[in-house]
């Protein structure tokens, strides 16, 4: 039976840069989860009878929510409601499911990289039914439905079993719990060489995997060791737990330090790669390098064609904003488009419908192309295989081959968390009113050429985005640039993006912090950093 329960607005579900994301224990809150479902449909038209893909990454809450969401689907009217095993689907997966389907859209589990448990985040994002996350148009009706809320609709089927393939029946909806690799395997199948990559593990090829007990562990163990031949123990921490065994899921330097201190050590492996929550995120390494996000997406980019899937080469190239310029140098000498958007993979969407870009990334180590319409981390893993196996020479000769091609883009983010809210809004309120005096000052050997409050006009529907992050530009190519986390859940987030070009006949083998140095203490000098915060230093430096 369905039944309409009375409710009252919560103030606070204004989704962020990539959904709704707050603490467990503010989803646990009688009705939160509730409301914020039911507002996601009062904000769509015409889902009668269609279906709808629910996954999540595994984390604390997930299974609950799972029978939440799928009874108040059920109740307002979806016909088929699909649904990874254990509640499980990566958010690519998500997105290849949802496209295959011809799905009317999918909601999402997950806090992606932010850490899970009774304690740790929880999220819940829509996506629509090209595949991609919604565009600011529904997320804003879906705050403004949060706002009004009276009721939602919910059926009082008994709870329905997640863990067995098959289906069951609730209301007028056929609830199917699906194998959440299956379909996500066999699109890979299209895009990728699968021989030569098995061709290249066969011939002695290493390599480590840290799903960081997070979403990917299954699709890892299923595509890497099981299809490609990769030996058994290369991918580790594979089994998704609820608090991500105590660990921060994010593939970067300071969060998956085991793999990296290993990439980096005589004991490496030829390769290793790292994922996070909900799998769409990558960190790739070479033994004995660290390749940064901004530069895995240029050297994709530029060796596209030895994959199946983009031998014809590619439309164009999407990066954000904040990810350096090392892509633009790819684009420019293929005769190809480039885009630089707001931070958010929402923003690809438009282009990657158009066919404008092919290949999409940001330096938050995302990266993907129009196979889907999220960033996808194993996709990036098997192109980066596919390249190695075509080229067969070590990782860290494609990056230095790559740098003696392009020049190099060196690149660090540094990231302040939990800071003050209102320090953290004085300080871009500052710096944006110092983009009108910045122009033409010198500071040591750094001179500014222009400075602003990055806006976008997205070319295919022509709406803006303003306020997407201050940026001070400098002779030569330097750049800094500032923003606020649009994902964080305590207090603010302050990131600050540093690049300086160095030219293919320059010296390429420089330590990058050291080399950025005078950037990143002018960075810090500018914005007034440790004055208004109260912090010497970043605590996360990727
Ligand atoms: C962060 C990243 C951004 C990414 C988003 C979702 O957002 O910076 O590139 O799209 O997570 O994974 P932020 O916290 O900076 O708003
Ligand atoms: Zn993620």
């Amino acid at each position: 039976m369905i039944r309409t329960v009375a409710t009252k607005p919560f103030p606070d579900q204004k989704p962020g840069t990539s959904g709704l994301r707050k603490k467990v224990p503010v989803f646990q809150q009688p009705g939160y989860l509730e409301n914020f479902i039911q507002s996601i449909f009062d904000s769509l038209e015409g889902f009668a009878g269609k279906a709808l893909v629910v996954g999540g990454d595994g984390r604390y809450f997930n299974r609950e929510a799972i029978q939440i969401v799928a009874k108040i689907a059920a109740a307002n009217g979806f016909g088929r409601i699909v649904i990874g095993k254990g509640g499980i689907m990566s958010t690519p997966a998500v997105s290849a499911l949802i496209r295959h389907l011809g799905a009317f859209g999918g909601i999402i589990l997950s806090a992606s990289h932010n850490p899970g448990g009774p304690d740790g985040d929880f999220g819940v994002k829509y996506n629509i039914s090209a595949g991609g996350p919604a565009p600011e148009s529904i997320t804003e009706a879906i705050f403004a439905r949060t706002k009004q809320i009276e009721a939602y609709k919910i059926s009082d089927a008994p709870d329905f079993d997640i863990d067995r393939l098959g289906s069951v029946e609730i209301e007028n909806a056929t609830i199917e719990i699906v194998d959440p690799v299956t379909q996500y395997l066999e699109l890979m199948k299209t895009l990728f060489d699968f021989a030569a990559i098995r061709a290249l593990f066969a011939s002695g090829f290493t390599m480590r995997f840290d799903a960081l007990h997070a979403v990917t562990g299954p699709y890892a163990h299923a595509i890497f060791e099981n299809e490609l031949g990769a030996a058994a123990g290369s991918v580790v921490n594979g089994t998704p737990l609820p608090d991500f065994g105590g660990h921060h899921p994010d593939p970067n330097p300071t969060y998956a330090k085991d793999l990296y201190d290993l990439m980096l050590s005589a004991a490496a492996p030829d390769f290793g790669a790292a994922s996070d929550g909900d799998g769409d995120r990558n960190m790739i390494l070479g033994r004995g390098i660290y390749v940064t996000p901004s530069d895995s997406l240029a050297i994709l980019a530029a060796n596209a064609r030895v994959a199946p899937g983009y031998a014809n080469g590619l439309a164009g190239v999407a990066r954000s904003m904040p990810t350096s310029a090392a892509s633009d140098r790819v684009t420019e000498k293929l005769g190809i488009r480039h885009y630089e958007t707001p931070t958010g993979w929402k923003f690809f969407g438009n282009l990657l419908d158009a066919g404008l870009a092919t290949f999409c990334g940001e330096e938050s180590f995302g990266t993907g192309s129009n196979h889907i319409r999220e960033k996808d981390g194993i996709w990036a893993v098997l192109l980066w295989l596919s390249i190695l196996a075509n080229r067969r020479i070590p990782a860290i000769d494609v990056v230095r081959d790559h740098w003696r091609t392009y020049g190099r883009n060196y690149y660090t983010r540094h990231d302040y968390d939990e800071i003050d809210l209102k320090a953290a809004g004085g300080l871009m309120e500052a710096l944006g009113e110092a983009i009108t005096t910045l122009p033409g000052k010198s500071f040591g050997a750094l001179k500014v050429e222009a400075a602003d409050d990055f806006e976008y006009h997205d070319p295919v529907d022509g709406s803006i985005a303003d306020h997407q992050g201050i940026r001070v530009m400098f002779e030569g190519g330097s750049r800094i640039v500032y923003r606020l986390s649009g994902t964080g859940t305590v207090g603010a987030t302050l990131r600050l993006y540093i690049e300086r070009y160095e030219p293919p006949t320059g010296d390429l083998e420089e330590d990058t912090q050291a080399t950025l140095a005078d950037l990143i203490a002018l960075s810090r000098e500018l914005a007034g950093i440790e004055a208004r915060t109260g912090r010497k230093a970043p605590s996360v430096i990727t």
